[in-house]
């Protein structure tokens, strides 16, 4: 018996060559689905057939259901078969992917940019400060010889003052005559030998002292030196600078005080102090309850060391100061001890 054309148009319609094409063109997963949405989805040929089939001739409906069947179970199995396809395709992708991939993670350390030590950035910081007030900036040798570091400035053979200075000696010529500077001071010296006035120099440096390491004390530590050589250089000229400078390191107006003192090299001599950048002067522990923060010597030039260098006292007058480097940041950031700059220890250098 023949096929009804009816029957013969549904089976038309369940095209299985026609839906492996579109499987297999399907070019990934998304794909795939639109795919199988079309051919089995609810409004696709598959479920017209199926909607149809109630319209044939009952003799005819199970060729139809039996037809549907099989050509529906057949799309799912190639859908499955392209999902695979797919599937691997995709991971086979990923890993040429990361095959390519460069690793430029780096190792567990930073790489950190170092700074200056402390004490060169203070250094720096007063150099800065002077030269915008006009100075200029010298430097002199550490191994200094008995005239420079003393003779010169006015501290006379055996005298009492040599004996304050705890003076490391080099062996190198005569007994005593060569050694570890005992400050700045010489510089001074070298300074007023290499050019005529005016004068206005800083002269920062290492300086050593045959002296037991303690809180406060070091054998190696820092100085700056200043000195100002020009006419009618007054006392209220130094009083001025001491003022000035320290106001302009500590960022704020700061009350000076000079104390008379004895240095060989200075006449009248100071010791200069500060007021107390912590209580502001009402006494503190870090001033001893005085309100005052001692800094260093300075005063006028003695005519023995002008006489010494060649230098007219009667033309020419001048002020001199000094004082430790290493005090400046110990007050301004309470780093104690002394040693604490000379340990090298990185994880103190690297907070500053
Ligand atoms: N050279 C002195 C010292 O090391 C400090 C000093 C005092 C320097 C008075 C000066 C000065 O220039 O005028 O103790």
């Amino acid at each position: 018996m023949d096929n009804s054309p009816e029957l013969d148009a549904l089976l038309a319609r369940l095209d299985t060559g026609a839906s492996r094409d579109r499987i297999s063109a399907a070019a990934d997963v998304a794909e795939l689905e639109v795919v199988e949405r079309d051919l089995l989805g609810r409004r696709s040929g598959a479920r017209e057939v199926r909607e149809a089939i109630k319209g044939l001739d009952p003799s005819e409906r199970p060729v139809a259901g039996r037809a549907l069947s099989s050509y529906e179970a057949g799309v799912r199995e190639m859908l499955a078969e392209r999902a695979t396809a797919l599937a691997a395709a995709a991971a086979a992708a990923g890993e040429a992917d990361a095959a390519e991939r460069l690793d430029l993670t780096l190792g567990g350390h930073g790489l950190n940019r170092g700074h200056h030590h402390l004490v060169t950035q203070v250094q720096r910081e007063l150099e800065d400060i002077f030269v915008a007030m006009g100075y200029a900036v010298a430097e002199g040798p550490e191994v200094e010889d008995d005239w420079h570091n003393f003779e010169a400035l006015n501290f006379p053979p055996g005298h009492p003052a040599r004996a304050m200075q705890d003076t490391l000696y080099v062996k190198l010529g005569r007994p005593e005559q060569v050694m570890l500077r005992t400050h700045t001071s010489p510089v001074q010296i070298r300074v007023m030998q290499s050019q005529p006035p005016p004068i206005y120099c800083v002269m920062p440096g290492r300086t050593y002292r045959n002296e037991t390491l303690d809180a406060r004390h070091s054998p190696v530590f820092h100085q700056i030196e200043g000195l100002a050589v020009d006419r009618g250089i007054t006392f209220g000229d130094l009083a001025g600078t001491i003022e000035a400078f320290t106001s302009a390191y500590f960022r704020t107006t700061v009350p000076t005080r000079l104390l008379p003192s004895f240095f060989p090299f200075t006449e009248p001599s100071a010791e200069f102090a500060v007021g107390c950048v912590f209580c502001e002067g009402s006494g503190c522990r870090v001033c001893s309850q005085t309100g005052w923060i001692e800094l260093g010597g300075c005063g006028m030039v003695d005519p023995n060391v002008f006489a010494a260098v060649g230098i007219d006292p009667e033309e020419y007058s001048g002020f001199a100061f000094g004082f430790g480097l290493e005090r400046m940041p110990m007050l301004r950031y309470g780093v104690n001890p002394i040693k604490t700059f000379f340990d090298g220890d990185i994880r103190f250098l690297s907070q500053y």
